[in-house]
């Protein structure tokens, strides 16, 4: 779909099959509702009046050739009052106009920016093509029915300002970058296990990699994991036929190429059946999904590339899978980690964490500015926060500040969850340092208290996406989250 910005005094030129236009609850409308009032011989006004055109928050009205001078249709949307108009109210003007669209199979439209508020423009340009997205993105790839490629083909960005051409332009742009990258993750994450397992991510990395010359892929497999003294990885991987692999891109866009590196660290479980202390059947199936972080990573880097950010920044997949096996790893056995930590098995299902505890002491040789790592970690985070917010914790309140406030500002939500000293008395272990599950009780912080134990050399923050990064039931598929957010969180670096 080709999205283009236009500065004019007009929507109704240049030409095309429909107008969108924004009705406000206020008294005053804007030039372009007076314009399309004139041409359709006052109309448009008489159906304000009337209430039939409301300016009531996502409300639609679709007009079609009302008028012999104009041959366009018109979609009318209501954005509420104009002084109360922000981001959010945009996003839903933004919903409503597409789905009317989408529905009416109109094929092109101008689309009139002129009468919102100039403060939000930039970042409405920029939520644009990533609702629009959200809206068509499909996973037909194993459908033998493709689901039919939307109809609106074009959709012009009219403006009437030459000051906000600059800001428009390169808010389009990041917003149509950002798009892409949240669609790639939501490809990736919704592979089944039978295809995407920790190789799958390594290929498609290295296909990322030939793609942009920027971007510099490497892989540890279980020979190069077992040098590192990564037992912890290695031990949840053990029941898998398939080898665990941690994939690495790296991409130095800073100046100064020795700059310290934004991390990102992904949990990439590409199946967690929960291993010897296996899950319950019913919805074990969405385990496929519990790689979401990596593939996060993934699109993360992706957009960092096409975004050329002056910066530096690292991406880790921690590929792996955690299946029941002779060899698999057990409840009671003492893994010694890369840290030289030791941690007791209590439970072979909370094996993000022991992934991630290796990758995460792995990072430190980068001697990053700060790691993130994002992983579908804990149910108990959707207990605690639902499927609305992402769970954040960290070591860094500035940093934990920072990606809270990155996430609203992406409409991309997190929570900060505590995760101070008096949590960390559930992971002690009589026989190890540690123990990698600390009960039911404030499940999703003893899991990033156990995290802590191995982020005490830098900047840290974790992100718990066990409620965020996937749909169930009759929408089930990945979201695509929390890539949004950490672009945003990169792009104010
Ligand atoms: N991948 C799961 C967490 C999960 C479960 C995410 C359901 C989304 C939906 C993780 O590996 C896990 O199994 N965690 C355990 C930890 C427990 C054994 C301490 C959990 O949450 O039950
Ligand atoms: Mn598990
Ligand atoms: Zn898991």
């Amino acid at each position: 779909m080709e999205i283009l910005i236009k500065n004019s005094t007009s929507i109704t030129k240049p030409k095309s099959e429909c107008l969108v236009i924004t009705v406000n609850s206020d008294k005053n409308q804007s030039d372009t509702v007076k314009e399309v009032d004139k041409a359709t011989n006052g109309l448009v006004s008489q159906l304000i009046k009337s209430g039939d055109i409301s300016g009531e928050l996502g409300k639609t009205t679709f007009l079609y050739s009302c008028s012999s001078e104009l041959k366009q249709e018109l979609l009318f949307v209501g954005c509420g009052k104009l002084k109360e108009f922000d981001i959010n109210q945009s996003k839903q003007v933004i919903e409503a106009a597409a789905k009317e669209l989408l529905a009416k199979k109109v094929k092109s439209v101008n689309w009139d920016l002129l009468t919102v508020k100039s403060s939000v423009n930039s970042e409405i340009v920029k939520q644009l093509p990533q609702i629009i997205n959200n809206m068509t993105y499909c996973f037909d790839q194993f459908k033998s029915k493709k689901s039919p490629i939307p109809d609106l083909n074009k959709i012009t960005l009219i403006f009437n300002d030459k000051k906000q051409s600059e800001s428009l332009t390169n808010g389009l742009l990041q917003g149509q970058i950002i798009a892409d990258a949240i669609s790639t993750t939501k490809t990736i994450a919704n592979m089944p296990s039978n295809v995407c397992n920790a190789q799958y991510l390594a290929d498609q990395a290295k296909q990322l990699g030939k793609k942009h010359s920027s971007l510099k892929v490497s892989c540890l497999g279980e020979k190069e994991l077992a040098k590192l003294n990564m037992n912890a990885y290695l031990a949840v991987g053990r029941g898998s036929a398939n080898e665990s692999i941690m994939t690495i891109i790296e991409y130095y866009g800073a100046k100064d190429k020795k700059a310290q590196p934004y991390v990102f660290v992904g949990k990439g479980l590409t199946f967690d059946s929960g291993g010897i202390s296996i899950k319950p059947s019913a919805g074990m199936d969405e385990m496929k999904y519990d790689m979401c972080g990596a593939a996060t990573v993934y699109g993360v880097m992706q957009a960092v590339a096409e975004l050329k950010l002056p910066i530096n920044v690292v991406g880790v997949m921690a590929g792996c899978e955690n299946m029941p096996d002779g060899n698999s790893y057990r409840p009671g056995d003492i893994l010694t980690t890369m840290s030289g930590t030791t941690v007791e098995v209590i439970n072979t299902d909370a094996e993000g964490r022991l992934v991630l505890c290796d990758a995460l002491t792995y990072v430190e040789r980068y001697k990053p500015k700060t790691v993130i790592d994002i992983a579908t970690l804990t149910g108990a985070c959707i207990v605690a926060l639902g499927h609305h917010y992402t769970g954040v914790m960290g070591n860094n309140k500035n940093l934990v500040n920072e990606l809270v406030l990155a996430s609203n500002k992406a409409g991309d939500k997190a929570w900060e969850l505590p995760i101070d000293n008096d949590f960390q008395e559930q992971i002690k272990s009589t026989c190890a340092d540690i123990v990698n599950a600390g009960g039911r009780d404030g499940g999703t912080i003893t899991a990033a208290c156990f995290l802590s134990r191995f982020t005490e050399k830098y900047h840290w923050a974790h992100l718990d996406i066990a409620g965020t990064a996937w749909q169930s039931g009759a929408k089930k598929g990945a979201t695509g989250r929390p890539v949004a957010m950490l672009i945003e969180y990169l792009l104010t670096r």
